[in-house]
């Protein structure tokens, strides 16, 4: 049996890993970490996935592949087969193929110094919140190869492929920062671009609803069986509350 005062210890030590449960991520959070946006995304939007469809083949397949989707999966999006190869291949690949890119591993090296990753599952991988604030995140960096650093992912090897749409940002330190301390630095637009901020917003919103459809298809389908099971259930149970009724009307 227990004495009080082993209870009292173990309370003790199980409040103590509790607390240090609770305030160890806050401790190991690394403190140039950038606050995400939350992408304002909406799965079921067809006119968006298919805008961000249109965005992921023009400016993301030419580096990136994404070779575990095949280019039929884009008739889930309510287009045509004739649609999807009309405008949506724009290399020679045929609609049942996977999206692989023309660009090889070694080349990518060197030009690149890092292979771009292949993109079938980034937004499980990242999250659509990442992926919409690293979008968005670029900035003009004189230090870098490519003259583009990026406030979500220090260092990255991408260059910033929309900026002629987004335009060109500069990181403004925050007021009394040493020189190359991020914290608290925000992203200024120095020269617009094709699109007005608010624009660029969507079109990235549009291009990460994509990138969460791509990584799951499924899941739109699987939302449609939870409702059609939940409701079955529930007038399942309304047939299931008579009939107990009826049958136990004479037992009392
Ligand atoms: C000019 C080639 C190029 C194009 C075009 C390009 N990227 Fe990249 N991307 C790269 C390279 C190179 C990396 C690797 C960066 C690194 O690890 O430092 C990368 C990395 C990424 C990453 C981070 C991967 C990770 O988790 O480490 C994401 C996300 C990404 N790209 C998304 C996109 C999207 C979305 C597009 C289309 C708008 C795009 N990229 C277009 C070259 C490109």
């Amino acid at each position: 049996m227990m004495t009080s005062d082993s209870w009292k210890n173990s309370a003790r030590r199980w409040v103590g890993s509790l607390l240090l449960a609770l305030v160890l991520p806050a401790a190991l959070a690394n403190p140039e970490a950038v606050r995400l946006d939350r992408a304002p995304i909406d799965p079921s939007d067809m006119a968006s996935l298919q805008r961000g469809a249109q965005h992921f083949m023009n400016y993301c397949l030419t580096c990136h592949s994404a070779q575990f989707a095949r280019f039929d999966l884009l008739q889930r999006l309510g287009l045509t087969e004739g649609q999807v190869k009309k405008n949506l291949i724009l290399t020679d690949a045929k609609i049942a193929d996977y999206m692989t890119v023309a660009l090889k591993p070694k080349d990518a090296k060197n030009w690149f110094g890092v292979p771009p990753p292949d993109l079938s599952v980034e937004a499980r991988v990242r999250g659509a919140n990442w992926l919409y604030t690293y979008l968005r995140s670029f900035y003009r960096d004189e230090h870098r190869d490519s003259g583009w650093n990026n406030l979500v992912f220090r260092g990255v090897a991408m260059p910033n492929v929309l900026w002629e749409l987004q335009g060109e940002q500069v990181l403004q330190p925050a007021e009394g920062a040493k020189p190359g301390e991020l914290h608290g630095g925000k992203l200024v637009l120095a020269k617009p671009g094709k699109l007005a901020p608010k624009e660029y917003d969507q079109f990235v919103a549009d291009l990460v609803n994509y990138m969460v459809f791509m990584a799951e298809p499924a899941r739109q389908t699987r939302f449609h069986i939870g409702y059609g099971v939940m409701i079955f259930l529930a007038i399942a149970f309304v047939i299931t509350r008579a009939l107990k009724k009826e049958y136990w009307k004479d037992v009392h």
